[in-house]
C-alpha cells in the first residue's frame, strides 16, 4: 500500500503527516501486515499496543487492547510487563499514558501529527491568565480552612499535559467522556464552582445532566479580556466553561436527526457527549466511545442505531452488528477525526520494525516537573468510581 495512493482524504493530509523514511512508503497490505505480525511476535511481550475506538481498521486490528480514553488510562497504568507502550491514538493520550508508565517503561505514538484540535484550544498561558483574571473577579482560588475553594480546575483527558500539571497544582482533576458526571461531583464536594476545560460541550452536557440550570453556566472565551464576561456573571456561575470544542463532534445537528427519524421512525440515536446541547437533547441516550459500543451491543435484535461520533467507530459497528442491527452515521457524510487517521500502518511498521532494530522513535517525554503535578490530576482521576 503506498499512503500516498490511500484515497483523498490521505492525499489531501498527507503534507501534515510525520514523513516517513522512502522504504515505508510503497508496500502492499499483505506485506504491512505481515511485517507488522512479523516485527510485533519478535518484540513479544516486550511491547503493548493500545488503539483508541477511532483508529482506523488497518491500524486497530494489531492492537492488544481498544478502549475509550480512560480504559486506555487503566491499561497504560497496569501494563507493566511491557517495556514499549505504543499508543495509537492521538499526543494527549500518549503523553497520558507517560506520565501514568512505570519507571522502566517507554511511550511511543506513531506519528507525532497526530494531536487533536481541541486539546489545542486551551494553551498553558491563557489557562494561568484565566486563574489570574478569576482571582481579580473576587473567587477564591486556593483552599480556605474547611478545604473547599472558590473554583476547582477540571480538564478534559483532551488537554495537554501542561495543562493538567496546572490543574493537578491547582486542587483539581482529570476526567473523561466515561466519568465526567462523577468527577464533577467529586469537584463540586471541594469548591463551590467549576472551571471546565477544554470541551464546553462536554462540560455543558454533563452539568444539565447533573440538573445544573444553564443560565449557572457560562463561557469562558481565553481570546477575551476577562474571558468575555462579568465578575458578577462568574459570581452566579457554577460551571465556567472553556470555550473550547471538538471540531468533529460539532459536525453533528438537530437537522441530520430529524432526517434520521423521518427515515426510521423506530431507530434510536446515540451521541457522543462531544456533540452539542441541542444534539444530545435529541438523542435518545449519549455517552463515550465505550458506552455508544456497550449501549449497541446490548440493544435487542433488529433495533436501528444512527451514531454520532467518529466515522470508523461507526463503519465498524456496521460490519461487527450487520443484518442483525441497522447502524448507521448520523452525519451521511461521516465525521473524520483526521488526526487520529494519521496513525498509518506505515507508520506502524516503522515504530515495530525500529524496535527490534533497537532504535526508539517517537519517544513521548513529558517533563518531570509537568509530570509529577500532571499525575496528581491523574490519579485524582483514577481514584474516582464512576
Ligand atoms: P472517548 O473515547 O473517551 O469517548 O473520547 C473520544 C475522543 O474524542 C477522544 O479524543
Ligand atoms: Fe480531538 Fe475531536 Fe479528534 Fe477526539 S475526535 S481526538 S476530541 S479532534
Amino acid at each position: 500500500m503506498d499512503i500516498k495512493l490511500l484515497n483523498q482524504v490521505e492525499k489531501e493530509s498527507i503534507g501534515e503527516r510525520q514523513p516517513l523514511p522512502e522504504k515505508y512508503l510503497r508496500l502492499s497490505d499483505d506485506e504491512m501486515d505481515a511485517r507488522i505480525a512479523a516485527a510485533k511476535k519478535t518484540l513479544g511481550e516486550r511491547v503493548v499496543i493500545l488503539g483508541h475506538h477511532y483508529q482506523r481498521d488497518e491500524v486497530i486490528k494489531f492492537a492488544d487492547f481498544t478502549g475509550d480514553s480512560l480504559k486506555l488510562s487503566r491499561e497504560a497504568a497496569n501494563r507493566h510487563e511491557a517495556e514499549f507502550i505504543v499508543f495509537c491514538g492521538v499526543h494527549f493520550m500518549a503523553e497520558s499514558a507517560d506520565i501514568l508508565r512505570q519507571p522502566h517503561q517507554k511511550v511511543v505514538l506513531p506519528d507525532l501529527a497526530a494531536g487533536c484540535s481541541m486539546a489545542d484550544m486551551a494553551a498553558p498561558d491563557q489557562l494561568e491568565m484565566a486563574w489570574r483574571e478569576l482571582e481579580q473577579m473576587g473567587i477564591r482560588t486556593a483552599p480556605v480552612e474547611n478545604g473547599k475553594q472558590g473554583v476547582v480546575p477540571v480538564t478534559y483527558i483532551n488537554s495537554s499535559a501542561a495543562i493538567k500539571a496546572f490543574v493537578g497544582a491547582h486542587g483539581g482533576i482529570v476526567c473523561t467522556s466515561t466519568n465526567a458526571a462523577a468527577v464533577m461531583k467529586w469537584a463540586w464536594e471541594r469548591g463551590d464552582k467549576l472551571l471546565m476545560l477544554p470541551d464546553q460541550h462536554l462540560g455543558r452536557n454533563t452539568g444539565w445532566k447533573m440538573g445544573v440550570p444553564l443560565d449557572e453556566m457560562i463561557v469562558w472565551d481565553p481570546n477575551e479580556m476577562w474571558g468575555g464576561v462579568t465578575a458578577p456573571q462568574v459570581e452566579k456561575a457554577k460551571l465556567i466553561l472553556w470555550k473550547g470544542h471538538c471540531s468533529v463532534h460539532t459536525r453533528f445537528t438537530t437537522a441530520q436527526v430529524d432526517v434520521f427519524r423521518k427515515q426510521y421512525p423506530a431507530g434510536k440515536v446515540i451521541a457522543h457527549p462531544e456533540c452539542t446541547l441541542d444534539v444530545v437533547q435529541a438523542s435518545d441516550d449519549s455517552g463515550s466511545t465505550e458506552y455508544i459500543i456497550n449501549a449497541v451491543r446490548n440493544s435487542p435484535s433488529g433495533t436501528t442505531w444512527a451514531v454520532a461520533t467518529e466515522v470508523h467507530l461507526v463503519n465498524r459497528l456496521r460490519e461487527e452488528f450487520s443484518p442483525d442491527k441497522t447502524i448507521v452515521t448520523l452525519d451521511p457524510f461521516g465525521c473524520l477525526c483526521s488526526t487520529m487517521f494519521r496513525v498509518s500502518p506505515n507508520h506502524l511498521l516503522w515504530i515495530l520494525e525500529g524496535l527490534v532494530e533497537g532504535q526508539v522513535h517517537n519517544h513521548i517525554t513529558v517533563p518531570e516537573d509537568q509530570k509529577r503535578d500532571a499525575k496528581l490530576a491523574l490519579d485524582r482521576m483514577l481514584a474516582v468510581r464512576s
